[in-house]
């Protein structure tokens, strides 16, 4: 019956169901319909209970119009309750369901730090549709990903939930997770609205601790910490949310600069901005409000729409009205830009999810191959000697150590949604039914694990290794305490006594194979200069152990790439790519030179750059073509070189293309990634490889924060990671 009533408000005010629906119209017949109060309940997002259900107190919010979203609420039994409240309210205005659907739903997906590493952006909006249908499915209409801060600094818990330090990755796979959740049409059954968060430079966390200050110039922010956030704009995506942290003495919810001119200014984007979670009260412990009045006007003011669990609008904003301290039009505007997602999304005309639809959806055969297929191509393999991987001929007894090989919840990595340990087959899972295929013995040995436990048990992982042709070590981290949010760490070396099992595992002197699970990179110096191989899995999701058979088994190479510099000390960090020259570099034909910009103890270059990852074959890449030697600033140039694949197996290899601009009005990075592509080979085939890239994608700020391509030379390379390759130059004219 509501339903029906609902159609008709919306017909007569000229709506229909297709994207040519006068929406305004529709928002403003209702906004004059709306009492204050229900325009604040629209702006109020309150929290569920862990396990999905809805809190009594939502039913009554819910049917006096005074609820406008939760998070964590979800299943179509409970949120179908729910919206049924809201739904008897007196405007019938239906309820967003949000969640963090981070890297999937119920069937999990790598990390997304992982996802990056595969440099392929298909495969990451695949894996982004499957988990909006999943999600959707469950009631869920709304997701509060990708996030989308470029992360420079691995202290910081958070580098795993986005694409990593280059603003050029970060825009590509913003924009892949933007698509794969919305489609071109959110309204659509299998498809949910994106958040792109945190708004912004959250990542820029100073000493990588979480939710602390962040100071970055204006032209930093526009040139690399902003980039990502755009394309996600220019995708479609549906919402932001705010940043906990202060960027240059102003926090995220009450910066008026970065909500209303440049993002709903500069930018165009007509969706709405929801805090992070009780952002807008913690508005006063950052001492810019005083009170709870102070705080709602501050974030109102900034352009903050929806206030995610605190309560101040509701509280204090028909008060502030009343004394003029926040205007009509400013309510106004937030209430339409909450309504107009909930049109776009399709909520008006369908509220509902279709009861018990779930048990179609979750865990799909096709989803788990796509979770499958991302996990292998997001594997890097950071070094491999002596071919220590894949598992040779002569292997016939494996012993593989380590608690997280067996750690089906950590397989799984932090933040994963409804995923349940017990859909995860476990690294030792994988490996153990590859290697029974191929009539090899594994002996499994728990040895030690990322918390030091009193069944921490060296020796005997030592002694097993003894009887072993391979040894495989899986260590990291414990993803449930040791990354994404509230979880920085100072100290990036192994935890618990991993590192001692490696080297007991050493000491045997039989080859051993590290197996790397974390979500950052990790201090390495040892495995790099002591293990045979060294494979970072990143948390590889459901199908971790599948996907981790598959590459030590040698059934797929491993060809990720990394999507962070690699530091060889905290002390380096933040160690990036795509920084400066400065006056003093470190010239590479004195390099003792002290007064250069380098430490007198360690080289300023990561273990492992940006970019970088190895395969079980060996490419070459030769012959440099470009298109031309001078280009227009509103021109393209096209760089092709020859791809072959030297070694004996298929494999990948993610050629990339960088630029420098050797002078211009504000100085430029040495290096910045601009293109890139994931190719596959048979072994001894050969592909002439072109990349292209067009001019006004080379600009930068000035000095005046304007937007500009500067004539001038470049140098460009093309190669396979974002140290080396072949070297031209072009020059950018007029
Ligand atoms: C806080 C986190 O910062 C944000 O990323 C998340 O979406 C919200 N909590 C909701 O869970």
């Amino acid at each position: 019956m509501t339903k029906i009533l609902l159609a008709v408000l919306f017909l007569c005010a000229g709506g229909t169901a297709s994207a040519s629906v006068d929406q305004e119209k529709f928002i403003d017949g209702l906004i004059a319909r709306m009492t204050p109060q229900e325009k604040l309940g629209q702006l109020q997002q309150l929290d569920g209970e862990a396990d999905g259900h809805a809190r009594s107190e939502h039913y009554g919010l819910a049917r006096g119009g005074l609820l406008g979203s939760t998070l964590n609420v979800r299943g179509s039994t409970e949120t179908n309750k729910l919206q049924q409240a809201a739904m008897d309210s007196r405007l019938h205005i239906p309820l967003l369901f949000g969640f963090d659907v981070i890297h999937g739903y119920r069937t999990i997906f790598p990390v997304p730090l992982g996802g990056a590493a595969s440099f392929d952006p298909g495969l990451v909006e695949r894996a982004a549709a499957a988990a909006a249908a999943e999600s959707r499915a469950c009631g869920v209409r709304w997701t509060f990903s990708p996030m989308v801060d470029i992360a420079r600094d691995p202290r910081w818990g958070r580098i795993v939930e986005g694409a990593g330090e280059d603003p050029y990755l970060g825009s590509v796979m913003a924009a892949a997770q933007v698509r794969g959740y919305q489609g071109g049409d959110y309204s659509r059954g299998s498809r949910i609205a994106a958040c792109a968060k945190h708004w912004a430079a959250y990542g820029a966390a100073e000493a990588g601790r979480d939710y602390n200050t962040a100071e970055v110039s204006e032209r930093t922010l526009r040139d690399v910490y902003f980039p990502p956030f755009k394309t996600a704009a220019e995708a479609g995506a549906a919402t932001f949310m705010s940043a906990f942290a202060d960027l240059n003495g102003t926090p995220g919810t009450a910066n008026s600069w970065l909500i209303r001119d440049v993002l709903k200014g500069e930018w165009g984007f007509d969706g709405f901005v929801v805090s992070d979670y009780t952002s807008v009260a913690e508005l006063i412990n950052h001492g810019i409000a005083a009170d709870g009045a102070g705080a709602a006007r501050a974030a109102i003011a900034a352009g903050v729409d929806m206030e995610m669990v605190s309560r101040l609008y509701a509280g204090n904003a028909a008060a502030l009205l009343a004394k003029g301290l926040i205007a009509p039009a400013q309510l106004d505007e937030a209430v339409r830009r909450v309504l107009r997602i909930k049109l776009r999304a399709g909520l008006f005309e369908d509220p509902f999810t279709p009861a018990g639809g779930e048990k179609d959806v979750l865990l799909k055969p096709e989803f788990l191959d796509l979770s499958r297929l991302l996990a292998e191509r997001s594997f890097v393999l950071l070094k491999n000697e002596r071919g220590t991987l894949p598992v040779g001929r002569t292997v016939k007894r494996i012993l593989v150590a380590g608690a997280l090989a067996g750690d089906k919840a950590a397989a799984l990595g932090p933040w994963s949604g409804d995923g349940s340990a017990s859909d995860a087959v476990s690294i030792l899972e994988g490996l153990s039914a590859r290697a029974a295929e191929k009539g090899i013995m594994i002996d499994y040995v728990r040895g030690a694990g990322p918390k030091a436990d009193l069944s921490d048990d060296i020796s005997a992982a030592a002694s097993a290794a003894a009887g072993a042709d391979l040894v495989i070590a899986v260590v990291g981290e414990d993803p449930s305490y040791m990354n994404g949010e509230a979880a920085s760490r100072a100290d990036l070396s192994l935890s618990g006594r991993q590192q001692e099992l490696l080297r007991a595992l050493a000491a045997s002197g039989k080859p051993l194979a590290v197996l790397l699970m974390s979500g950052r990179p990790l201090d390495m110096n040892w495995a790099d200069a002591n293990a045979g191989a060294l494979l970072q899995l990143w948390f590889p999701g459901t199908m971790a152990g599948k996907a981790a058979g598959a590459a030590v088994f040698g059934d797929v190479s491993p060809g990720g790439k990394l999507p962070v510099s690699w530091p060889r000390s905290v002390g380096q960090i933040p160690v990036y790519y795509n920084h400066k020259n400065g006056g003093r570099p470190v010239d590479p034909a004195n390099p003792e030179n002290r007064y250069a910009s380098r430490y007198i103890d360690l080289p300023n270059s990561p273990l492992y750059p940006f970019g970088y990852g190895l395969t079980y074959s060996s490419f070459t890449l030769t012959g440099l073509e470009l298109s031309r030697s001078t280009v227009t600033v509103s021109g393209k140039i096209e760089a092709s070189a020859l791809l072959s694949n030297k070694g004996a197996v298929r494999a990948d290899e993610v050629v990339q293309l960088y630029v420098r601009q050797l002078s211009a009005g504000v100085t430029r990075p040495v290096r910045e990634l601009k293109a890139f592509k994931r190719v596959t080979l048979e072994p001894g085939a050969s592909q002439r490889v072109s990349l292209e890239v067009p001019l006004p994608a080379l600009g930068f700020h000035g000095t005046d924060m304007k937007y500009r391509v500067e004539p001038g030379e470049f140098t460009l390379w093309l190669g396979t990671s974002s140290e080396g390759g072949l070297e031209g130059r072009f020059y950018a004219i007029p």
